[in-house]
């Protein structure tokens, strides 16, 4: 509710008429400043704050069709994510692909359409999160820290970042397996990015003998994201960073 706001005054309440009876109903400037506070308390860093489906770029058709085909689909499935959110049959969103091909990206520009539709998230990178967790055990921390397990269990959208960077312990694994349990158990949805090949993903991923999402954070916990997310995988594009920055 702005003071300036034309249409309540700033009430955040306005007049109508209807059958010739007059209502009190919420004004469009109540939701604006309600999602807004939601949003900025998301978490979301400051590199990804302004990350859009508008402004995503698709790879040039004209030079490359098939990357370009290739995006379009990947980009479509998020956004059809978002337009549907929240989805009946599975509640989450996991994207699979290299680094630099706009996962970060896509998950923000879904966790700010989900936002923007009335719904709460929060953005957790996974290492800090875990960081955050393992420091909530630590008797000296404060209570702020003790939380950070509990939001990630209990936000109703959790965004989580870069699952399964860095290395993997029995701790880090009981820790996200009991997490991910807990949010599939509830439908609670989460919306994950990885540059971790998957096993199923075929030759092309198993054969290079490359850390996959399972080494790292378990196979219950992977089997369950899996059972609980649409999976979006990247095409191989190149770094966008890298692209960007000799351009
Ligand atoms: N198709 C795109 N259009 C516009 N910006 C893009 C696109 N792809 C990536 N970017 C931008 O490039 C940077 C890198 O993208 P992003 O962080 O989403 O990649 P990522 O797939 O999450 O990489 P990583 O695996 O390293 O986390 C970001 O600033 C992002 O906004
Ligand atoms: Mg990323
Ligand atoms: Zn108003």
């Amino acid at each position: 509710m702005s003071e300036a706001c034309p249409v309540c005054g700033g009430t955040g309440w306005k007049i109508i008429e209807r059958d010739g009876l007059s209502a009190a109903e919420r004004c469009a400037c109540f939701f604006r400043t309600m999602t807004g506070a939601t949003w900025a308390k998301a978490g979301v860093p400051e590199n990804y704050r302004r990350s859009s489906f508008e402004n995503f770029r698709l790879p040039d058709k004209s030079q490359n069709p098939i990357a370009h085909e290739a995006m379009a689909r990947a980009y479509l499935a998020v956004m059809g994510f978002a337009r549907e959110f929240p989805a009946v049959d599975k509640p989450g969103l996991l994207l699979i692909g290299d680094p630099g091909t706009g996962k970060t990206h896509l998950a923000v520009a879904t966790l700010h359409a989900v936002i923007e539709r009335g719904h709460h998230g929060v953005f957790w990178g996974y290492q800090h999160l875990l960081d955050s967790i393992r420091a909530g055990y630590d008797a000296a921390s404060g209570a702020s820290d003790r939380e950070a397990y509990e939001v990630a269990l209990e936000a109703e959208v959790l965004l989580l970042d870069d699952l399964g960077a860095h290395r993997v312990t029995e701790w880090v694994e009981d820790t996200v397996t009991s997490l991910i349990t807990y949010r599939c158990n509830h439908r609670k949805p989460i919306i994950a990015t990885t540059n971790l090949p998957d096993a199923d993903m075929g030759a092309e991923a198993a054969g290079k003998a490359a850390t996959t999402l399972t080494d790292r954070i378990g196979m219950r916990a992977r089997s369950r994201l899996f059972e609980m997310c649409h999976i979006v995988k990247m095409p191989r594009v190149g770094d966008y960073r890298i692209q960007t920055a000799a351009r």
